[in-house]
């Protein structure tokens, strides 16, 4: 089969990252007879500075015609004085919503090989721990009105949380019909005790609760959630939650897997065509220096194998090969805690020698 997949690098570590994860998927190409075309685009800091704006409209159109998108991470310094609109993290919120992606999916699963890296006292991860996080990606409170205003005491500047019906209803279907799949536990986490918003969502997640009477489903408040990831990780399988609690949450999960370099992710429509990138950023301190850690990409990448292509077992491929590669010992910096590492290069050849 042919794929047509668009390329968004972005800044900092961004370029180096994506050159893994199209390596490797030039290999799976080569052993299952996959025809891979890739075409770059520019997004984030990179388009501001060759383009005048993060999102030029050639990105967004190249995005909509390609089976899929590949994206590696924006933003960095040079750009953070920019107005709120001319930001390179308003290129990522951008595309998200030209693109329909409403779910986004992050695993975060704790590696054997890896449970020495992982914070968290050994007891509390001795059988490990395998998370779903569903989070809604095109909605609340990061596309709700803003603004600046004068205010009882002077300068005054808001953002407003806010979900419709249709909004919660796709992702709650989306979240049940997840956990339905894996071990059938769905935990959903809002802030009912406080926020208006939250009670809505609450009260369609439990609606939604009444058709899926195989799922196990319940409710946690944000706070809450965030010490039991911390206290008991393996209570979740699938967690649901709103745009602005699953970004917070999931960079805490990615730390208990033992390095934010090993987290992917999927952003997903309701049509195959999905956005795939790391959950970490630009990194800008490290870039160029080939030393990142390539994994969360490269692991995106069998994700758009799976979701977009539905290739099981070219997606599995490389999943094992990362497991392979873990097992063996190889780390890049980040995971080596100041041991020799290998170096973003040297750790794909490895991945690609094992798939
Ligand atoms: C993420 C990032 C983005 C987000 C930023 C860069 C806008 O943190 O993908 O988690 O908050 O969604
Ligand atoms: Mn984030």
């Amino acid at each position: 089969m042919n794929y047509n997949i668009a390329l968004l690098k972005g800044d900092g570590i961004g370029p180096e990252i994506v050159d893994s994860a199209v390596r490797v998927l030039e290999e799976i190409g080569k052993r299952y007879g996959h025809v891979f075309n890739f075409t770059p685009y520019l997004i984030g800091g990179c388009a501001i500075d060759a383009c005048g704006e993060p999102l030029p409209r050639e990105t967004v159109e190249g995005c909509l015609a390609s089976d899929s998108v590949l994206l590696g991470a924006v933003g960095g310094p040079k750009w953070d004085t920019l107005p709120g609109n001319m930001r390179p993290e308003k290129a990522l919120l951008g595309i998200r919503s030209a693109m329909g992606l409403f779910t986004n999916l992050r695993p975060a699963k704790l590696y054997p090989a890896l449970k020495g890296d992982c914070p968290l006292r050994e007891d509390i991860v001795a059988n490990g721990f395998d998370i779903m996080i569903v989070r809604e990606l095109t909605g609340g409170i990061y596309f709700g009105e803003r603004g600046m205003r004068q205010g009882k005491y002077g300068e005054e500047a808001y953002d407003t949380e806010a979900y419709s019906r249709m909004e919660i209803e796709r992702i709650a279907k989306v979240a049940f019909e997840t956990a339905r799949k894996r071990r059938k536990k769905l935990i959903s986490i809002d802030k009912a005790n406080v926020l208006e918003s939250s009670r809505l969502w609450r009260k369609i997640v439990h609606e939604y609760s009444e058709k899926y009477p195989d799922v196990e489903c319940a409710d946690m408040l944000v706070d809450n959630a965030a010490m039991q990831l911390v206290r008991n990780p393996a209570q979740f399988d699938v967690i649901v939650t709103s745009n602005m609690f699953g970004d917070i949450l999931s960079d805490e999960a990615s730390q208990i897997t033992g390095s934010i370099g090993m987290l992917p992710s999927a952003s997903l429509s309701d049509n195959t065509r999905g956005l795939y990138e790391p959950i970490h950023g630009s990194a800008p301190d490290i870039a160029g220096k080939n030393i990142a850690n390539p994994i969360a990409t490269i692991l995106s990448a069998a994700m758009m194998l799976l979701y977009s292509f539905s290739l099981k077992e070219e997606s599995d491929a490389i999943i094992n090969a990362v497991d392979k590669v873990l097992l063996a010992g190889y780390r890049t910096a980040d995971l080596a805690h100041g041991a020799p590492s290998l170096s973003t290069t040297e750790i794909t050849d490895k991945i690609i020698e094992n798939l």
